[in-house]
């Protein structure tokens, strides 16, 4: 009875699944090496590549390693990389200054990777949380129990000046405060920097996912425990609409790229966003995104690599036009 069962379908989807050749042919999302940021971590001195625990397989890099690193991605046909520095505590103070030195340990890193390797791509994150002993994205107020906002804007336009003037292509304000895309788009402007884009990270979630970038920049024990965590900037992660009305904002205020962060549990805004703006829309895959996938590895539970393609297809799907992913230079070669 069952062997000679035979459904009369007009329909069987499954046509087109039935060999490679056709599999390929419908394949609706291809992640190329081109769609990839790779955030890189930058340290002081000649020493050897520092490993992260909770990020196995990404290192701080000294500049001359981060040079030699960022050839190798180049060639991997990566177009981009987003700098982050981890400094000594010895720089840093309650006002994040060292994030005006014009020798900064950031700005020296775009210098070499501009003269060694000229056509990669390089974006800088403009935010305090480095250069602050709080851990904080902003100058905080005097009761500190916030950061004030518009004090923050002040230093960050500065900042901002500085980084396009060391060659970045892109600067990318990550602090979520109010304001700042415009004001950094005007003062870019009237230092005749209209050339550097930014990459606004728009939609930025106030996410647990971000634990072990904070390790790996030295903000891990301040951010969220001593007196307030960063909630009052960031978004919360119940809310749609706001993350809508914060990428209308940057958009309207000049951001040349809107980004989402996290990524792969913001699927959903990173369609919503597709869809409200003709910009290109990034998204970040963070830290604890990655760190998710590689303990599972570790342990034997989930596959590297089928794993983290598949996360990227996702996220890509989903409507990102490029993705910021510790993967990238792992899967590069695989794609
Ligand atoms: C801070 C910043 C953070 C990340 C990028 N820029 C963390 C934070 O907001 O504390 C997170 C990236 C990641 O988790 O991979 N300006």
């Amino acid at each position: 009875m069952a062997d000679s069962f035979k459904l009369n379908l007009t329909h069987r989807p499954r046509r087109l699944r039935l060999s490679p050749s056709l599999r390929r042919l419908t394949e609706e999302t291809v992640v190329k090496p081109a769609d990839l940021i790779a955030p890189l971590f930058v340290v002081e001195g000649k020493k050897a590549p520092e490993v992260i625990a909770s990020m196995p397989g990404v290192f701080r890099f000294s500049i001359p390693d981060l040079v030699k690193e960022c050839k190798a991605l180049y060639k991997l046909g990566i177009p981009m990389v987003a700098l982050f520095p981890k400094l000594d505590a010895k720089v840093k103070d309650d006002l994040g200054s060292a994030s005006l030195d014009s020798d900064a340990l950031i700005l020296r890193a775009v210098r070499a990777i501009k003269k060694a390797v000229p056509y990669l791509s390089v974006m800088t994150d403009i935010a305090l949380d480095p250069y602050t002993t709080h851990g904080h994205d902003g100058i905080l107020t005097a009761a500190k129990n916030d950061v004030d906002n518009d004090r923050t804007v002040s230093v960050l336009v500065k900042m901002a000046v500085l980084h396009a003037q060391s060659g970045v292509d892109m600067v990318a304000p990550s602090d979520m405060m109010d304001g700042r895309v415009g004001a950094i788009r005007q003062a870019l402007n009237h230092a005749g920097l209209d050339h550097t884009a930014i990459m606004a990270y728009s939609a930025k979630f106030a996410s647990a996912y971000y634990g072990p970038f904070r390790d790996a920049v030295g903000t891990a024990k301040v951010a969220g425990k001593e007196t307030f965590s960063k909630v009052t900037y960031q978004l919360n992660p119940a809310n749609r609409r706001e993350a809508l009305i914060e990428v209308a904002l940057d958009e309207a205020e000049g951001a040349d790229i809107i980004m989402v962060k996290p990524a792969g549990p913001y699927l959903d805004i990173i369609r919503e966003v597709r869809e409200v703006t003709q910009k290109p829309v990034a998204a970040y895959q963070v830290s604890g995104e990655y760190a998710q996938i590689q303990a599972a590895a570790r342990l034997g539970w989930l596959d590297l690599e089928k794993t983290t393609h598949e996360s990227l297809v996702s996220i890509k799907r989903a409507g990102a036009d490029m993705i910021l992913t510790y993967f990238a230079k792992q899967i590069a070669p695989k794609l």
